[in-house]
């Protein structure tokens, strides 16, 4: 494959290796900090995508319809990583829809993540019933990050919520009271260089479960989303990174 790589901050560096290594070509990197010369570009348009297969895009949420609407017309597959721009998803699918690209959206790309919310998911329903054991979810991030709780939690929480009846609401304020019963607790600490760590605790007098993901480095990131770029390379439509990685872990 041919990939343009768009936006190259932290996680543009990480695509770039992870292209490489996995065998493929860097077309061209586009971020408006660089400028226009050979394989770098200031802007996605349809002179810098050209002879690129897929954009594997990580910038900022203003960039990704403008962006997208020029893949689609260009009929370049996308991996679109950023945050951010989710309410502009229908806008999207229509785009997509009319250029007649494929296209992969999702706000985690690690395969890793995706891998623990399911089990997460899973042992919230081994214990529904179990009233002994409640539920929380903690996560941490490093010191730059913008928001919290992070959207892996709030996925984790809410998948969580769809498997034990008795939690019914994803509280993420601090709490100067108990929790409800049927409040699932959110936490989040800020600090240092934690790529992100997130656990999920059962927890009943007797003994507790812990299930935690905790990310390395970023580069876990950029392997999805190049893997995801191989995915969606030949396809058509808008896909969410949900149905990539349920291919992707359930191919045998
Ligand atoms: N989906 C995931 O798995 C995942 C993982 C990590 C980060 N992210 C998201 O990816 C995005 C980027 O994260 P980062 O840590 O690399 O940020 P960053 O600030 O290090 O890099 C963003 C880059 O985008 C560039 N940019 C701005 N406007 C652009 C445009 N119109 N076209 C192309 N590039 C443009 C900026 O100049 C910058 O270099 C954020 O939205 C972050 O939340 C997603």
């Amino acid at each position: 494959m041919r990939v343009a790589i768009v936006g190259y901050g932290r996680m543009g560096h990480e695509v770039e290796a992870v292209v490489r290594e996995r065998g493929h070509e860097v077309g061209r990197i586009i971020d408006p900090v660089l400028d226009d010369d050979g394989d770098r570009a200031a802007a996605v348009t349809p002179a810098s995508l050209e002879g690129c297969d897929v954009a594997i895009e990580f910038s900022l949420p203003d960039a990704v319809f403008a962006n997208v609407r020029c893949y689609a017309q260009q009929r370049v597959a996308a991996v679109i990583g950023t945050t951010g721009w989710i309410d502009q998803l229908s806008e999207v699918r229509k785009e997509v829809e009319a250029g007649g690209c494929g296209m992969v959206y999702g706000s985690n790309f690690s395969v890793g993540a995706h891998v623990f919310l399911r089990l997460a998911a899973r042992a919230g329903a081994l214990v529904r019933d179990l009233e002994e054991y409640d539920l929380a979810i903690h996560e941490m991030h490093h010191r730059g990050k913008k928001d919290s709780p992070s959207g892996t939690a709030l996925t984790l929480a809410e998948a969580i919520l769809a498997e034990v009846p008795r939690k019914q609401i994803v509280e993420t304020a601090r709490l100067d009271r108990p929790p409800q019963p049927n409040e699932l607790h959110v936490s989040s600490t800020r600090g240092g260089s934690i790529p992100g760590t997130h656990t999920v605790y059962l927890d009943a007098p007797a003994d507790t479960i812990e299930i935690t993901h905790r990310a390395r480095t970023r580069s876990g990131f950029a392997l999805g989303a190049v893997r995801a770029a191989e995915w969606v390379v030949d396809r058509k439509g808008l896909f969410s990174v949900e149905q990539f990685i349920t291919e992707l872990l359930t191919a045998h």
